[in-house]
Order: C-alpha cells, then structure tokens, then sequence
C-alpha cells in the first residue's frame, strides 16, 4: 500500500520525444510545466515561461550543446524537475543546471535533495567538475541580503540561497533581469538611434544591417565570429565560461533549431565596411505565441569598435525594426549583469527596469 505523502521521490529521465504533441512528450512537456509553476508561484509572474515546443529543436541536435532533463515522481506524479547543459567543447568542464520543485512538493525538501543528488551524479558522470545555476528573486524582496563577490549587486536570503550556500555552492555573480515596455511609445529609443547614428557616422565606415532568421548565407561565418565572442567578452565573474567554437555551419544548424521550435529572430548588425567584417551584432525573439514578451538574446561589439555607440546602434535599429514585425509583443526582457556598467547604460537610457534578480552559484568539485 502506497501512503501518499511519505513516498520517496524516484528520479527518471526524460526522454527526446519525437513530436512535442506525442505521447512519448508527456514527460518532456511536463518539465516545463513543473518549471512553469514553480516560478509563477516564486515570482508571481509569467514573463519567464519554459516552453517545450520551443525546446525540442534543441534536444533533437545536441551537436552543439548537450541537454537532459530528470523529473522526480513523487506520489505518482512528476513534483520536480531537473535539467541539464553544457557545452560538448573539447576540454569543457562547465555543466549548467535548472532544479525546482512544484510548491506543495518542498516541505521536506526530499525532491530538490533527490534532483540535487542526481545532478551531482551526473555531472561526474560526465567529468564536469563546474555546476552551475542561476536563482531567480524579485528585484523587490527585503530582508537579509548576501552581496555579490564582483561588489556589484545582491540576493535575497530565501530558500534558494540557503539550498545552494548548504549544498557547497558559492554566489558567483549577480545580474538583473529587466523589462522594456513595448506598448509605450518609443521617442527615447528613436532619440537614442538618432544619437548613435551621428556617433557611428564620425568613426571608421560603418553600415548598419538588418535580417529576420535564418542568417543570410553569405553573412554566416561573420556571424558565427561574433557570436563566439559572446563566451568571452560578456563579463561571467567566478564562472567557468568555455570559450565556444562556432562557424557558418553551426550557425545554420542553431537556425534551423529555432525555426523548427517556431521562434522569430530579428537580427541587427554593424558591418565595417573597409574590411567587410561584421563587428556588432543584437538578437531580439519571440516564440509561436506573438503576444508574449520578447526576449533579448546577444548584444554585443567587438572590442576593437567600441567607443563608437555601435550597441547602442544595434539595440535601437532592432527594437524599431521589432515593434513592425511584432506589435502584439508587450515588452522586451533582458539579463545583465550588475557589473556590466557599459551594457547597463544603454539599457538604462533606453528606459529598461528592474523586476527580478538572477543569482549565479558554481559548485567545484
Ligand atoms: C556593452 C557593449 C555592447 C557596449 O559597447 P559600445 O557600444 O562600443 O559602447 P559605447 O560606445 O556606448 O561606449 C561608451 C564608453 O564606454 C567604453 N566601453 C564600452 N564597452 C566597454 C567595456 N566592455 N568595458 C569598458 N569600457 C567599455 C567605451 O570605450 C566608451 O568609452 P569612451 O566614452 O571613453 O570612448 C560592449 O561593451 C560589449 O560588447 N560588451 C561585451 C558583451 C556584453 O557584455 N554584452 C551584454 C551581455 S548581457
């Protein structure tokens, strides 16, 4: 006889099903509703949604990045979920991790224990020796704080810090997560436009473009340059960060996953005209569901060109571009860190807020 409520969690893979409307997906889209609730009822918001169709592109061609995912069966239904990332660069030590539990599954704390225990196993399965989570919080919760180790920004202490800081987890790096209203008009980013096309237009040759996915052919491999610098010029603090290794090929492939999980990508780039290299680069994305927020994916400028507004550039041409190819979209969510002073500026200028904080903790074994 089953007692329900003192039955152990038993933690199982989730399988890659092969259509996300199939029967062999319930457990796949059962993750991401069990992610799905659990951060609605942390955060009392649904800006930050999971969603399976979306992910399923991803877990068919793990070529680039490897995925998992564990639910924890507890009283014969899934009360927890655990999944997994990494990157499958030669000498890559780094694993990324997502662990929750549904609310009326944490009492004792036996699911995220058992999802916990089963991440640690799976990583020295794997030889990662670096795990890795983000927290979410709200920007708004009092009480006591534990400060970032970069001196810029904090977390909450609420059951998160404390699971991780017990579990040998060190707060790494801190970064806010915040919103753009979309529904408002967009004078400041115009403004902003204006401002950096004068400063752009003082400097080195530079031309502004723009392509809605897949990358045009003959911009992939450009592309590809650019966007590996995000794993090294973005600012990570304390985490392991593996230096990605992309080209014209995993370009196609990474846009041949985003369009078959239904998701639109606008894409704003700055080519040097001289050499006829692209130097700057934002994505904005929004999946199959037109009226949720979109997402800011990438903004970044090759070190060489800064100084020249060029991010500025790219941010302001791809939001005016997106409020055309997305109306029904209310607003643009983005993370930064708290010490990425340069990227924060133009995000506060272009009238961005705080809503929630993300905690960035790394376990080494
Ligand atoms: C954020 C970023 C796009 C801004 O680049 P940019 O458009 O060239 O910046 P600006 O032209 O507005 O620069 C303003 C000033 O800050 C300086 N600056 C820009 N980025 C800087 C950085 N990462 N570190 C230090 N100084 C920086 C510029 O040199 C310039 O200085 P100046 O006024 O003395 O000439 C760029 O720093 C970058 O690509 N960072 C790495 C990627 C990243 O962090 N992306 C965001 C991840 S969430």
């Amino acid at each position: 006889m089953t007692v329900l409520g003192t039955e152990r969690p038993v933690v199982v893979p989730v399988g890659v099903p092969r259509h996300i409307d199939g029967d062999d997906a319930r457990d796949f889209r059962a993750l991401a509703d069990v992610f799905n609730t659990a951060l609605h009822h942390d955060l009392g918001l649904d800006h930050l949604r999971w969603d399976a169709a979306e992910m399923l592109p991803a877990w068919q061609d793990q070529t680039d990045r490897l995925q998992a995912a564990f639910l924890a069966w507890k009283d014969g239904r899934p009360a927890g979920a655990l999944a997994l990332t990494a990157p499958r660069e030669e000498g890559a030590t780094e694993l990324e991790f997502d662990l929750l539990a549904l609310p009326d599954a944490r009492r004792d704390g036996a699911v995220e224990d058992a999802l916990l225990q089963r991440l640690l196993a799976e990583a020295a399965r794997l030889g990662r020796t670096h795990v890795q989570t983000y927290t979410l919080h709200r920007a708004d919760a009092g009480g006591e704080r534990i400060g970032s180790p970069t001196g810029f920004g904090s977390v909450p202490v609420d059951r998160y810090s404390r699971f991780y800081r017990d579990h040998g987890f060190t707060l790494q790096q801190v970064e806010r997560n915040s919103i753009l209203d979309l529904t408002a008009p967009l004078d400041r980013v115009q403004e902003l436009l204006a401002t950096a096309e004068a400063a752009a237009a003082a400097g080195p040759h530079y031309r502004l473009r723009t392509w809605t996915s897949p990358t045009p052919a003959p911009w992939r491999a450009e592309f590809a340059h650019v966007i590996s610098r995000m794993s090294t010029d973005a600012p990570f603090a304390g985490l392991t960060m593996t230096e990605e290794t992309w080209d014209a090929a995993r370009v196609a492939r990474r846009d041949e996953r985003l369009r078959a999980g239904g998701l639109l990508v606008s894409v704003a780039v700055v080519e040097h005209v001289p050499t006829g290299r692209l130097v700057a680069y934002n994505e904005l994305t929004i999946g199959a569901d037109r009226t949720r927020p979109t997402n800011q994916w990438g903004t970044l400028v090759l070190r060489e060109h800064r100084g020249h507004r060029l991010g500025t550039l790219v941010k302001c041409a791809n939001i005016l571009r997106w409020r055309e190819l997305v109306p029904q979209s209310p607003v643009i969510t983005t993370f930064n860190a708290e010490e990425n002073r340069p990227m924060l500026d133009v995000n506060e200028a272009l009238g961005f807020t705080p809503l929630t904080v993300a905690g960035a903790w790394q376990r080494v074994s």
